[in-house]
């Protein structure tokens, strides 16, 4: 049986060896080897008659003799179907385009670091509308009928309905929180406000703000300042002082402006600070006792702090950016610089 195991060893040589030129002699090579009536097939056939004690080297051989013979031919196939995938401008065996991964956004990020802030001295996060009326936006915040941010220079109107305009800041929410709730009430508001301002590198008719509220009895501007000081400090860092400046809202008496010593230089003076050391971030004060009263809420009995912030503005002077435009421009190249903060 020795012939048979010679015969063997030809075709496996002669498989090593094979070639071919066209995906039709692929077809051919495997009818010719594996097909049932093929050479490996035809082996299988004369297997019976092959002497019991070399039935066990035979085999062995045919069937290597065969999984050569399936290897190579599907080996030949693949090479002509990746061929012709390269011809169709589809190379599946390429790597893939790396997928780019987004992140998130600066503004996102310091918003949540202030809700972050907020959270943990015990405020809530509540949200309202942007598209208000003239009772939450001006009137329950004592307003004048004659303040200019009534005036459409100041404010999104809708023509047919001038009780209907965009809120211009997120006090609002404030009203609603106040008309629903009575105190002790903790809240933050963040959110999109709308002003008819003209674009430039420091405004933007579309920002956000976060503002908040505290009302309580016993709520006192010492409370105020400490909380104000707290998040400063956790916001630009733990050397960072405050400075109250008074100041004028209609909805808060007494009101003041605080600025934080520049996070940039330190407080040295810088161009962010313009050479002051200082950077104004936020307005605040006690809630005027005509706003709780319009809230239906007893101004003899509580009191309380509120005070508010443009996301935007505060963003700029932490990472000392120039152009608000930025914001909105979406341009990866400024956002890329934000991807470690997150
Ligand atoms: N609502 C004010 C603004 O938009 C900010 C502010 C809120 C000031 C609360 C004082 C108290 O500018």
């Amino acid at each position: 049986m020795n012939a048979m195991l010679d015969k063997i060893k030809e075709l496996k040589a002669e498989i090593e060896k094979a070639s071919v030129s066209a995906k039709e002699e692929v077809e051919e090579l495997r009818i010719k080897y594996i097909s049932k009536k093929g050479l490996v097939g035809q082996l299988f056939n004369e297997f019976k008659d092959v002497p019991v004690e070399l039935k066990k080297e035979v085999g062995q051989a045919i069937n290597e003799l065969k999984e050569l013979a399936v290897n190579k031919i599907n080996e030949l196939k693949e090479a002509f179907e990746s061929a012709d995938q390269g011809a169709s401008g589809v190379d599946l065996t390429m790597p893939g385009e790396p997928i780019k991964l987004g992140s998130r956004h600066p503004l996102s990020i310091v918003k949540n670091e202030m809700i972050d802030i907020f959270t943990r001295l015990g405020f809530t996060i509540a949200e309202g509308p942007e598209i208000e009326d003239d009772w939450h936006v001006f009137s329950a915040l004592n307003f004048p009928p004659e303040h200019p941010a009534r005036d459409m220079q100041d404010t999104f109107f809708i023509e047919k309905d001038p009780d209907v305009l965009l809120r211009t800041h997120t006090s609002s929410v404030q009203v609603r929180v106040m008309e629903k709730t009575q105190p002790p009430i903790r809240a933050i508001f963040p959110g999109r406000v709308f002003r008819n301002e003209a674009i430039s590198a420091r405004s933007h008719c579309i920002f956000h703000q976060i503002e908040g509220l505290y009302v309580d009895e016993n709520v006192s501007f010492a409370d105020l300042k400490q909380t104000l000081l707290y998040f400063a400090r956790e916001l630009f860092g733990e050397k960072t002082e405050i400075r109250l400046r008074p100041s004028y809202f209609p909805f808060t008496e007494p009101s003041a402006e605080m600025d934080v010593s520049c996070s940039i230089c330190g407080g040295e003076g810088c161009n962010v600070c313009k050479y002051t050391g200082w950077l104004e971030i936020l307005g605040c004060g006690m809630v005027d006792p005509n706003v709780l009263e319009a809230c239906n809420i007893d101004s003899k009995k509580y009191t309380g702090f509120a005070f508010g912030m443009g996301i935007e503005r505060t963003t700029m002077l932490k990472y000392g950016i120039k152009d608000i435009r930025h914001f909105f421009e979406n341009d990866v190249r400024f956002l890329k610089q934000f991807e470690s903060a997150n």
